[in-house]
């Protein structure tokens, strides 16, 4: 007997991805952006986000993080594209702040680099897609269990300072209610240089 796993959705993990060093001089460099304060949650606060001009800069950041994005990338498109960071920003979160589900539009991969540990009440909960093709009956009750197959959601079992998560940019997830001390995570967005389909391709270039 043997269960085929069909279609399945891949999310990266990566720990201590950056150094001490160079998770200080981002949190420094992007703390300096403007803050605005989420809609839904005072207690949770963005920077505006860095440029892909002012990302360029960062070069350690960028060669850091380069060989993730091109292997994360030949699993969603099959192919070792060029990857970029398209923006970049920095959340805040005190006790209490919590984040509604959403997904990253104008993207491909985006990413959470965990500046902080994270509390077990506050870790990233990633959703299964809403609608789509599934039954519309569920069984879900005391007795149930969750398997791959009728899971709605999923997280991380410890987020640590350092770690990274890579993930769909379509794939929902949210924050909840941050039990712990304060939270700290830088997000970005992620686009590969271009994407042919045969004769055709579109290129994602910065606009000059
Ligand atoms: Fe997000």
């Amino acid at each position: 007997m043997k269960i085929e796993n069909l279609f399945p959705t891949p999310l990266m993990r990566v720990e201590n991805v950056l150094s001490d060093a160079m998770m200080n001089s981002l949190q420094q460099r992007i703390v300096k952006s403007p803050k605005v304060s989420n809609t839904q949650s005072q207690l949770l606060t963005h920077t505006e986000p860095l440029s892909a001009k002012e990302i360029d800069k960062l070069i350690d950041l960028k060669e850091a993080l380069n060989p993730y994005l091109r292997d994360f990338g030949f699993l969603i498109f099959g192919e070792y594209l060029e990857w970029s960071i398209k923006e970049m920003w920095m959340n805040i979160s005190k006790k209490g702040g919590h984040q509604l589900i959403h997904s990253h539009a104008n993207s491909f991969i985006s990413a959470i680099i965990y500046l902080s540990d994270i509390h077990p009440s506050a870790r990233t909960i990633f959703h299964r897609g809403m609608g789509g093709n599934e039954f519309v009956f569920t069984n879900k009750h005391q007795d149930s269990s969750t398997t791959p197959y009728n899971a709605d959601r999923w997280v991380p079992d410890e987020i640590k300072r350092g770690d990274l998560i890579l993930f769909p940019s379509y794939m929902l997830h949210a924050v909840p209610p941050n039990e712990g001390g304060q939270r700290i995570t830088i997000a970005f967005n992620a686009l590969p240089n271009r994407l042919k389909s045969w004769d055709y391709e579109v290129r994602f270039t910065e606009k000059s």
